[in-house]
């Protein structure tokens, strides 16, 4: 039994002010326990949340957004290294999210980097992917987010510090989300893919938890989560309101 993962992306949202306001509104949200909770701050704001998600005593996991895909420390102005990540205490990273891939061209091979220098300095990982509109229209979608993940194969086979979250990007910031049964189509798939590519005995094939990301909301969430390859969400837009981000954990 795969347990479930509901992560809020607060892309570049916030100041530290209504990030302090988010992270006690969480407090009031009763989250549930057989679900594991994740919020991705922007780099400013993560020590903070983490100090306040410590001193609330609160059972969310915090990451941040992107990392370097230089291992090491050094010249690289205006970098952060993955190790410095885990350093502060942030135990995830995201790495592939499309907007990364789109407005800074991050290329397979960027992301690749990108998950081994995480998985050097210890970091969970989760890795996003997903199609544009046209290519749905093409009826390509899963040949899109197969050929992304076989970029990062190797280090995918770590059900463990590895998730994979479908994000298709014409849902993402839209409110057009993508219909239950088109999201269990595109998870069945990639789980099928997993097994063709790592062998159907792989204990990733079954463990792998795959998220879907896209305009999910409290309204939405339930009929989503009720599929059986959806893992939970990657939530962006309505994982900024406490009570939002709440009931769609609760959803999970
Ligand atoms: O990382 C989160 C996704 O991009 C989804 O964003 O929920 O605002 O559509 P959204």
């Amino acid at each position: 039994m795969r347990r479930p993962l509901v992560a809020g992306n607060w892309k570049m949202n916030g100041t530290r002010a209504s990030v302090a306001e988010l992270v006690s509104g969480l407090r009031k949200q009763s989250l549930p326990e057989q679900v594991d909770v994740v919020v991705f701050p922007g780099f400013l704001h993560a020590d903070q949340v983490l100090t306040s998600i410590r001193s609330l005593d609160l059972s969310v996991g915090v990451g941040v957004q992107d990392c370097s895909p230089d291992p090491d420390c050094g010249a690289r102005t205006g970098e952060i290294s993955a190790h410095q990540i885990a350093d502060l205490g942030c135990a995830w990273v995201l790495v592939g999210h499309s907007e990364r891939r789109t407005f800074w061209s991050e290329s397979d091979e960027v992301l690749t980097q990108k998950c081994r220098a995480a998985q050097q300095a210890g970091l969970k990982i989760v890795f996003c992917v997903g199609e544009t509109l046209e290519q749905r229209e093409s009826g390509i979608s899963l040949a899109v987010v197969e050929q992304q993940l076989k970029a990062v194969l190797p280090l995918l086979d770590a059900h463990e510090t590895v998730v994979i979250a479908y994000e298709p990007i014409w849902a993402i910031g839209t409110g057009l989300t993508a219909q239950p049964n088109q999201v269990q189509e595109i998870h069945a798939g990639i789980r099928a893919w997993l097994a063709r590519c790592l062998g159907a005995g792989s204990a990733t094939v079954k463990n792998m938890r795959i998220l879907y990301g896209g305009s999910v909301k409290a309204a939405n969430a339930c009929e989503l989560f009720a599929m059986p390859d959806v893992d939970g969400g990657l939530i962006g837009g309505a994982s900024l309101s406490a009570d939002e981000f709440g009931a769609i954990c609760r959803a999970a």
